[in-house]
């Protein structure tokens, strides 16, 4: 392996020229992707949109939305032939960290009850399980519970 390819990805804003490959890496990872029109809006919206990039590559991408008190991460993802690498995690610190740079209180996100890996995650790094909103999901048979995750910052 070339030290070309050994950089280590390093993260920054999401732009607008991003969109194609956080689009590909959301329809590949995603049963039901956010449209590309999600996360335009999300980077119109000034929220925290960020991405994990390994030179030109993505790896993984997050939507982060901070109000008075509380941040909400909308999104995080990171693409199939980069995960169980210990890229998520570290995608997700990011995020805690800016949103303790905010001087927020807490932050919350939704998880689907099937998504265990992720929700291994989130446990991992202090987030408490805190509600379930019923039906919350789109599902290939009808509908899937969402649960909802706090961790105070
Ligand atoms: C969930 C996701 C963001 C995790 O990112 P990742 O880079 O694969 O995860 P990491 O390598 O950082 O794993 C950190 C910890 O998470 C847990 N974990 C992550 N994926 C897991 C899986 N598929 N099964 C079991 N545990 C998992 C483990 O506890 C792991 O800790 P360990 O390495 O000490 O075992 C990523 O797998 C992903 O994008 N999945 C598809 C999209 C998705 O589900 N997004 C979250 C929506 S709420």
């Amino acid at each position: 392996m070339s030290s070309f390819q050994q950089r280590p990805p390093r993260i920054r804003k999401m732009l607008p020229d991003d969109l194609n490959q956080v689009i590909r890496i959301e329809r590949e990872i995603f049963l039901f992707p956010w449209s590309p029109e999600n996360f335009a809006d999300s980077i119109n919206a000034g929220y925290d949109c960020h991405v994990l990039e390994q030179t030109s590559i993505l790896a993984g991408y997050g939507v982060m939305m901070a109000g008075p008190d509380e941040a909400h991460l909308l999104t995080i993802g990171i693409a199939a032939n980069w995960q169980s690498q210990g890229w998520g995690k570290k995608l997700l610190n990011h995020f805690i960290h800016l949103a303790r740079l905010k001087n927020l209180r807490s932050m919350f996100l939704d998880v689907r009850e099937s998504n265990t890996g992720a929700a291994l995650l989130y446990r991992q790094i202090g987030f408490k399980p805190i509600a379930k909103r019923k039906g919350y999901y789109p599902a290939m048979c009808g509908r899937e519970d969402a649960i909802v995750m706090k961790l105070m910052l």
